[in-house]
């Protein structure tokens, strides 16, 4: 999703706003610009196509913009192809926005978001006379403020105010005003944003790693709430115009964890974050301190997770081990399609709506979909502080710290660990767990991050079969269930980061229909871990075999060499309610190692947001 930065206070803003889009590349775009002012004087507007390097090589670092007051942007297409014209800051202006140099408006602003209603505001403004040179919502958007901020001749908070009653859709707009020198305001609606402050200045992100070496007291803006922000304070309006007081946040993130910390890439660090990760997460558990006390454990009747990709996958990893170890029906939705679902609840139902970011967009309409239904919510995040965390009725942090890598690998397995936990205290809480077995669970997840190490020390075979994945055009993740769940996320770690197609699939279903892709040389990987299904599962991947398949398989520990398969990797035995915790390591290191023999983007894949914040 796009980024956002803005800065005004006592220094050169045009360094420090390109420092802070940096810290957001991880968010995937594909233009950047941004806007300086030097006291008085008009804005200065530079603008480029493509990566961020561009911009830097364009203002020399910074040293050609003069001023203390500026916002930066960097775009995620949504309306408009990637181009210098539709690159943010849009100004108010009648100018051609050409994205160098001063423009002579009245508002300049940058935006995360879709205004669903951009066309018909657009409309609107034509017949007042506005022109247009982009093809984007937010240049709709910052025209409407400066409409009305004309019209009426009103001050910057009540031309917003004005405009986000008009406005259709999401947003985390910041803007300048030409007659309001050295200030900044802004407004939000579902797309994140945050402030920072210190003694004598102020900063703008849409995620905390672009201010978090200038700050760690942040606000977080809330929903049809504006701000303006100067040097010296930050004051928060309501839709009525009236002040209000938002808590302060101090960020407990270390830079450092927000840096590679020495590895090539953001993911690979995040791989080898996950023992420390679930170590962390599993000592900082305890239902009984978020709420979920065992009354209201015991008064669970049915289960709906809902997510979307990974956090999806975590889902139906869950809804195995919930049934299983609680005997409480779970099912497992989307929440792309879970927002447009008439689902006939019944009374006792728990919401679990996971999510690492916790501002995706379907999810966060999952989860008011469910508060609308008045059933109770439970979030599983990462991020603090984020709408999903602050809406839910019950909140579990998954304590894995920034995850950068646009794929999701360490809080993925927070995640997990989260809903394993979960189960077990569920189905204890309702006296289907005895207190020995509930201590055998707890010991053998403590085991897990040694176990984990072990996969990461054991990785050269991993790198070995990456260079022969590298040639593939597509391949196939077979298992059936809690293997199949780790299917779905291996499959997708390796679609979205080395750009080969490849399909998960519950193992005994490729029989019908799918088998028929499978010719020579196809690569076929069982996940193998389930004791119970394993011969099943076998039998299928020989089926692949004979038409061809190289048969690539995960076993745990004591499984014995299975004769066709190909390629075996072997991870650590453990109780099959945390396999999936082990199983997925070395696909996660598959699709890294595979991705970087293609020489592709790992961190930033082409196409992709860390969060998707639209629908
Ligand atoms: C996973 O590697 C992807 N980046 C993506 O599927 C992600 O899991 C999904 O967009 C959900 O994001 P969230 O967990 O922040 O809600």
């Amino acid at each position: 999703m796009c980024g956002i930065v803005g800065y005004t206070g006592r220094e050169q803003a045009a360094g420090i706003l390109l420092d802070g889009l940096r810290k957001l590349e991880y968010r995937g775009y594909d233009s950047a610009g941004i806007a300086v002012r030097n006291g008085a004087e008009q804005a200065q507007v530079v603008k480029t196509l493509g990566k961020l390097d561009s911009l830097i090589s364009l203002t020399d670092g910074g040293k050609t913009l003069m001023g203390k007051c500026g916002i930066g942007h960097t775009r995620w297409a949504t309306h408009g192809v990637p181009s210098v014209a539709n690159a943010h800051p849009h100004v108010s202006g009648n100018c051609r926005n050409t994205g160098n140099g001063p423009v002579e408006s009245a508002v300049v602003g940058v935006h995360n978001g879709i205004i669903e209603n951009y066309m018909e505001l657009k409309e609107k403004l034509l017949t007042h006379g506005y022109m247009f040179y982009s093809e984007t919502d937010t240049e709709v958007l910052v025209k409407l403020v400066d409409y009305y901020y004309r019209k009426y001749k009103i001050g910057p908070i009540d031309a917003i105010n004005r405009t986000m009653v008009r406005a259709r859709g999401s947003y985390a707009l910041t803007l300048m005003f030409t007659d309001y020198p050295g200030e900044i305001y802004a407004a939000r609606k579902d797309s994140p944003l945050i402030i920072g402050r210190t003694e004598d200045a102020s900063f703008l992100a849409s995620d905390v790693p672009a201010i978090l070496n200038y700050t760690r007291d942040v606000y977080y803006i809330q929903n049809h709430q504006s701000a303006r922000i100067t040097p010296d304070s930050v004051t928060f309006f309501d839709l009525n115009g009236d002040k209000v007081v938002l808590p302060e946040t101090h960020i407990e993130w270390d830079a450092l964890s927000a840096e590679k910390d020495g590895y090539e890439h953001f993911m690979l660090k995040e791989i080898h974050e996950q023992p420390k990760v679930v170590s962390n997460t599993l000592k900082a558990l305890d239902f009984q301190s978020i709420g979920l006390t065992d009354t209201v454990l015991k008064g669970i009747r049915q289960i709906c997770i809902t997510g979307c990709g990974s956090a999806w996958h975590v889902g139906m990893a869950a809804q195995y081990v919930i049934e299983d170890l609680a005997s409480v029906p779970v099912r497992v939705e989307l929440a792309s399609e879970f927002r447009y679902r008439s689902i006939p609840f019944s009374e006792g139902t728990l919401v679990i709506v996971i999510s690492q970011s916790g501002e995706t967009a379907d999810s966060l309409a999952a989860l008011r979909k469910a508060k609308e239904c008045g059933l109770m919510v439970l979030a599983v995040v990462n991020v603090m502080g984020s709408s999903i965390a602050r809406e839910a009725d019950f909140v579990l942090h998954t304590v894995a710290g920034p995850e950068i890598s646009v794929a999701t690998t360490k809080a993925f397995s927070a995640q997990l660990i989260c809903m394993d936990l979960f189960a077990i205290q569920l189905g204890y809480v309702k006296g289907l767990i005895s207190q020995e077995k509930y201590d055998f669970y707890i010991k053998e997840a403590s085991l897990l991050p040694d176990k984990i190490q072990m996969i990461l020390d054991d990785k050269q075979k991993l790198q070995w079969l990456s260079t022969k994945l590298a040639a593939q055009k597509s391949m196939f993740f077979i298992g059936r269930s809690l293997d199949y769940s780790i299917c779905l996320e291996g499959s997708l770690k390796m679609k979205e980061i080395s750009y080969i197609h490849s399909e998960a699939y519950a193992a005994g279903e490729l029989k019908h229909g799918t088998i028929s892709l499978i010719e020579e040389g196809t690569v076929v990987l069982g996940v193998m871990t389930e004791k119970s299904v394993l011969e099943k599962t076998y039998s299928n991947m020989v089926e692949c075999k004979a038409r061809g398949a190289y048969l690539v398989s995960i076993v745990s520990g004591n499984t014995g060499k299975l004769k066709e398969i190909d390629f075996n990797i072997c991870i650590p035995d453990c109780d099959a309610v945390f396999t999936p915790s082990l199983a997925i390591v070395p696909l996660q290191l598959l699709s890294y190692y595979t991705s970087i023999n293609r020489g592709l983007d790992v961190d930033k894949p082409r196409n992709l947001a860390k969060s998707v914040t639209v629908e």
